[in-house]
């Protein structure tokens, strides 16, 4: 993908996607709505096929790493537009080889079913088309490869600490629900990190926004229910805080991944903390972040004996 190649500037875009491609989507929405200010909606690839109406003023970008799942098959069936954007790990995929444009997320064999490094560079791809849609990007078309070595960077010390993510595990392995919270760029991510949790260890998880919790989940809230935080960025820690205090209050543990601006915050109502390292650029933080949820969902998987990469009744593209 090449930040110079042509690609005009759509009014308005439509994301689709399932599963994992439909939480990129939603994190990609906050980017594209952001930093390109484009209006972005965002739908599930299977409920997609309802649309009968596509606006013509919208430019839709169907999000699929296998390139083979049915539901985005059905959804961009009467696709006639030129305009239409293929996101996909398979090139040659049956909706990687199609007419439209595709762009290609370069991950490589992704071997387990769970979608991991797929997501982030989904998510990654997004991005990059969301900054070349901006006005920053004519004043600094450089500035993306700084973003590719921050994220680098942030997913290697996170790998490096891995034998923390481990230690939690155990601890998270021992429940049977989980609560994923985040706000903002953190939601699509707690909700990633809940869907990996239960595709891998078959624990019970919810994602949703962290202050949502007040509005009906917190009745889930008791010391057999743990409520995993990512905290990236630097807005409204005040309430990420005072829902912390809630879960406390309820004798629920608080388990946060925090950047490093909210640490010291956190760490004081926290009951345990990952600390993922400073980024250039608040966009990469939520990505480093993942990776800790991933890996968790990898090591509570192994501590339950369970093989995370061939999770049951799964299989790595759902062409049904
Ligand atoms: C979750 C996962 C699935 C896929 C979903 C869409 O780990 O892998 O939720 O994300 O089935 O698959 P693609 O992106 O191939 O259309």
């Amino acid at each position: 993908y090449s930040t110079s190649k042509h690609r005009p500037r759509p009014d308005r875009l439509h994301l689709i996607g399932c599963g994992s491609s439909y939480y990129a989507a939603m994190w990609a929405k906050v980017w594209f709505e952001t930093i390109a200010k484009i209006p972005t909606k965002v739908t599930y690839g299977s409920e997609a096929i309802n649309i009968t109406l596509k606006d013509p003023k919208e430019t839709r970008i169907y999000i699929t790493q296998s390139g083979e799942t049915k539901d985005i098959i059905r959804a961009s069936h009467n696709e006639k537009s030129d305009s239409i954007f293929i996101v996909t790990n398979q090139p040659f995929s049956h909706l990687g080889s199609s007419f439209f444009n595709t762009i290609d997320i370069g991950a490589n064999i992704e071997r387990g079913v769970a979608a991991t490094k797929t997501f982030t560079l989904t998510c990654y791809a997004l991005w990059e088309l969301a900054w070349h849609w901006s006005s920053e990007s004519k004043e600094n078309e450089l500035k993306v490869l700084d973003y590719q070595d921050a994220l680098a960077e942030g997913i290697k010390h996170v790998l490096d600490r891995e034998q923390t993510v481990a230690t939690i595990a155990k601890m998270i392995a021992r429940y049977d629900n989980a609560l994923f919270l985040g706000r903002h760029w953190d939601y699509p991510i707690a909700l990633e990190g809940a869907l990996k949790l239960k595709e891998v260890s078959y624990i019970h998880a919810e994602g949703m926004p962290a202050a949502e919790m007040k509005h009906g989940p917190i009745a889930l809230v008791d010391e057999k229910t743990p409520s995993i935080f990512t905290v990236t960025g630097s807005f409204d820690i005040d309430t990420i805080i005072s829902n912390m205090r809630e879960v406390k209050s309820r004798n629920g543990k608080v388990f946060a991944v925090v950047s490093p601006v909210n640490y010291d915050r956190v760490k004081e109502v926290a009951d345990w903390t990952f600390r993922t390292c400073d980024i250039h650029g608040v966009a990469m933080e939520p990505l480093a972040a993942n990776v800790v949820l991933q890996l968790l969902a990898y090591h509570v998987a192994v501590e339950k004996g369970l093989n995370p990469d061939r999770p049951r009744n799964l299989a790595k593209s759902v062409t049904v």
